[in-house]
């Protein structure tokens, strides 16, 4: 069964209470179950990580050939607009990558209209709320195909 690693980057920890008005009022446990079911039903299993902390998340994303996953789901949050070492991690691996977000972040505040890290996936899902994890699950999952 092919395997997807799931990246959840810093904050995300604290949806559900976290600007409810922004991010909705779904919990990240929430929304990893049901990631869960869905992988289920696309026949693929998932590694799930969360991490507040950048190297770590670089370290994640440089094992995934060894973890055996062949696609990448990535909310890299609030390092999506200053990571640069995300960003070359995501590029050496050539593993394909989709990239989301639950707001739309070219609709908010300019600091979030640059992702440094969409560039090196292969597209980015932003403004659907739970559903761009959802989407995004179905978009990785139909590329590895
Ligand atoms: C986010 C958008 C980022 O700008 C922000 O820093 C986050 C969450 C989103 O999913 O909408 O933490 O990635």
């Amino acid at each position: 069964m092919k395997k997807i690693l799931v990246i959840h980057g810093p904050n995300l920890n604290l949806l559900g209470q976290r600007e409810e008005n922004v991010y909705g009022d779904t919990s990240l446990d929430q929304i990893n179950e049901q990631l869960t079911r869905q992988a289920a039903d696309l026949q693929v299993e998932l590694d799930i990580f969360q991490s507040n902390h950048e190297g770590e998340i670089v370290d994640k994303i440089g094992s995934v050939s060894h973890s055996g996953a062949s696609g990448i789901l990535i909310n890299p949050a609030a390092y999506t607009h200053t990571s640069v070492a995300i960003r070359d991690a995501i590029a050496a691996v050539k593993i394909p990558a989709v990239e989301v977000h639950l707001s739309n972040i070219y609709a908010r505040e300019e600091f979030r209209h640059t992702s440094l890290s969409a560039p090196v996936c292969h597209g980015q899902i932003s403004g659907f709320g739970v559903n761009s994890y959802y989407l995004g699950l179905t978009a990785i999952v139909k590329l590895i195909s």
